[in-house]
């Protein structure tokens, strides 16, 4: 076991019925590294980012996060895990469509207990840091995507989570505009020191991170630094 990782899974099996997954999958990302994780369509990246993120257990081998066991927890620890110390951005950014923009980036600190004003006073924060000032009252159907997305990030950051998990999270978007969202997502995952778990099918995308991981047939392999 690598010593002074965030988080790692190590030899993580994963299967779907009779589906494998993931056959025998091991990365390890340290503290505020970005780490692309690659691979064709059907390799395991998101099965290996959702047993990263503790909401699928692996059949076998051992995920970890900063040095204890994240799959021998129960389901409810587990959750409070992910509510305190992970935030997660996929592809379409799943934005609660009756709330505003505001209401939903205050969501997560609403239900960690966060009092309500400090709670919108953080959002309102974190809306600005995304350069969506003045976006908080709008209703989230009347964004763009790639406003809707940069919602998605405030949300996912607002708690100032240890790890930012990101599935494709450019992926709707076209490729000026995925480029501006990752330009933002970056300067605040680098200016909160976040380690990131960056799925993505786009070389461009990748090029963002530190290093990259390629996912192929349910195994993970290092490919060594990139960009930067
Ligand atoms: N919930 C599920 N039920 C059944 N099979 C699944 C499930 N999720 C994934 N699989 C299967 O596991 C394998 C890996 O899927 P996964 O979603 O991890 O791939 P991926 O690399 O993220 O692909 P993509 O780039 O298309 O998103 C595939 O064969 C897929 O069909
Ligand atoms: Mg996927």
């Amino acid at each position: 076991m690598s010593t002074n990782m965030l988080i790692e899974a190590v030899d993580v099996h994963r299967s779907f019925g009779t589906t494998p997954a993931l056959t025998g999958a091991s990365v390890a990302v340290a503290a505020g590294e970005v780490v692309a994780v690659m691979g064709p369509s059907g390799s395991g990246k998101s099965t290996l980012l959702h047993c990263l993120a503790g909401i699928y257990l692996p059949d076998s081998g051992e995920v970890r996060f900063d040095g204890s066991r994240v799959d021998g927890l129960n389901d409810t620890a587990r959750t409070r895990l992910r509510r305190t110390a992970f935030g997660f951005v996929f592809q379409f950014g799943q934005l609660v469509p009756e709330l505003t923009v505001a209401d939903n980036v205050a969501l997560p600190l609403l239900l960690g207990k966060v009092r309500r004003k400090e709670a919108y006073a953080r959002a309102e924060e974190w809306l600005d840091r995304l350069g969506l000032s003045g976006l908080g009252g709008r209703r989230t159907g009347e964004l763009s995507g790639g406003q809707a997305q940069r919602v998605a990030i405030a949300r996912a950051l607002v708690t100032r989570p240890r790890v930012l998990f990101a599935d494709e999270p450019t992926g709707s978007l076209d490729s000026l505009t995925g480029e501006q969202v990752m330009d933002e997502l970056m300067n605040v995952v680098r200016a909160e020191g976040t380690a990131v778990v960056l799925v993505t099918h786009d070389a461009r995308v990748a090029s963002y991170a530190d290093r990259e991981i390629m996912v192929r047939d349910g195994k993970a392999l290092t490919v060594g630094a990139v960009g930067r």
